[in-house]
């Protein structure tokens, strides 16, 4: 897959419509991870470098295409001021005449944020009069928002048909080429781990990756339904029982496989999700009146054995709820026996990144994916639209 990067631009004098993820988590309006935003600099400094008059855009959380000032893009304007050392003008919207003089008076010295795209329901709708009206803002576009590559909307698809000149950015290439690179032609033996809460989110990168790796360890709350699909107790733990049968069917491909899918050995549990009661270890299988929170010290180590024999290792979900620390552990060693390896190590999804950065341990990783949902339909086989319009 050929992407032509932004690089391969003239851009000076151009007004550069760079479409950036900048949907970063944020607690009272302040910005808890700013990841996003980091990873998107190279490109835009590249722009700013070469003379491009450079006009930033994103979504933020989901507005259901109504202005909501909670979502305004103001504490990103504040980050990137920061991280840019320049003047960062935030516009009122993203589209009007307001806007559009703004971007013809912008001074090569700022840069200028739209507000908020998700605030107009034509966005998400990819409404082809919408897509224009952002088109008019620029002489060259340019996709960086790899995390939302997996959406078909006006700011990420529907522009790029309407706007003459296209490229990627920096992120997007990267994050391609890595994502590409543990899909196609991994070092092998491929280890791919799969955590969080619900067999739905994962099953159809499960069924994907089943076919493509060595062996798919599975942990979180996930593994319940499995274990119950497979004939064991889970008590009180979180289970889909909608799923059961499509846990047996994936349960049976790996075991034609050879075993190829791994799932807990014991757990701890407790009675209390708030970490307030007593944990206790068991086996397999779950007593009733006790909820799975962690995956135990055995599989722990059974995990650590199947990753110590791997040269390419993905991992996306945590292991348990491991924002409650008395039920970290079993993420937490995950995050560190990646980090230890040796192996190419790519890590996606906002809590598997939350985790490695708990452990102090990100820079151990050869690639963070700044894209949950793109990363995981990048590996389930599926075009992003976001890359196909980049590509056409
Ligand atoms: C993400 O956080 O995965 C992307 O920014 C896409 O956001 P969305 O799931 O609200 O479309």
């Amino acid at each position: 897959m050929a992407l032509r990067t932004i690089d391969s631009l003239d851009v000076a004098g151009k007004r550069a419509f760079i479409r950036a993820d900048f949907n970063v988590p944020l607690k009272d309006g302040v910005i808890t991870d700013a990841t996003r935003i980091e990873a998107a600099l190279p490109t835009i400094q590249w722009a700013v470098a070469h003379g491009a008059r450079v006009m930033l855009a994103s979504h933020l959380g989901r507005p259901k295409g109504k202005r909501d000032p909670k979502y305004s893009l103001k504490p990103v304007a504040e980050a990137l001021a920061e991280l840019l050392h320049m003047k960062v003008i935030l516009a009122p919207d993203c589209v009007g005449p307001e806007v559009e003089r703004l971007s013809r008076t912008l001074d090569r010295r700022e840069v200028l944020l739209l507000e908020n795209l998700r605030f107009h329901p034509e966005e998400e709708a990819n409404d082809p009069a919408f897509a224009r009206q952002l088109a008019a803002l620029a002489d060259v576009y340019v996709d960086d928002a790899f995390g939302a590559a997996h959406r078909a909307h006006a700011s990420t698809e529907g522009m790029a048909h309407v706007v003459p000149v296209t490229a990627a950015g920096f992120l997007m290439r990267k994050e391609v080429e890595a994502l590409a690179k543990i899909s196609n032609a991994p070092d092998r033996p491929v280890v791919a781990i799969l955590g969080g809460a619900k067999v739905s989110d994962k099953i159809k990168v499960i069924e994907h990756l089943l076919d493509k790796v060595e062996m798919l360890l599975i942990g979180g709350a996930m593994a319940y339904t499995f274990l119950l699909a497979a004939g064991h107790t889970v008590g009180d733990s979180l289970v889909e029982r909608d799923r059961l049968d499509v846990a047996r069917d994936v349960l049976a491909r790996a075991k034609q496989r050879g075993d190829a899918l791994r799932l807990p050995l014991d757990h701890l549990v407790t009675t209390d999700l708030t970490g307030a009661a007593p944990l206790r270890e068991v086996g397999v299988d779950i007593p009733d009146g006790l909820k799975g929170v962690d995956i135990g010290p055995r599989t722990i180590d059974d995990y650590r054995r199947e990753i110590a024999r791997a040269h390419t290792i993905f991992w996306n979900g945590p292991m348990g709820i491991f924002e409650v620390d008395a039920f970290s552990r079993g993420t937490m060693a995950i995050a560190n026996v990646l980090a230890d390896s040796n192996a190419t190590t790519v890590v996606g999804g906002g809590d598997s990144i939350a985790a490695l950065r708990r452990s102090g341990r990100s820079d151990d990783i050869t690639h963070i994916s700044t894209g949950g949902g793109a990363s995981l339909e990048f590996l389930e086989g599926h075009p992003l639209p976001g890359l196909t319009v980049l590509e056409q």
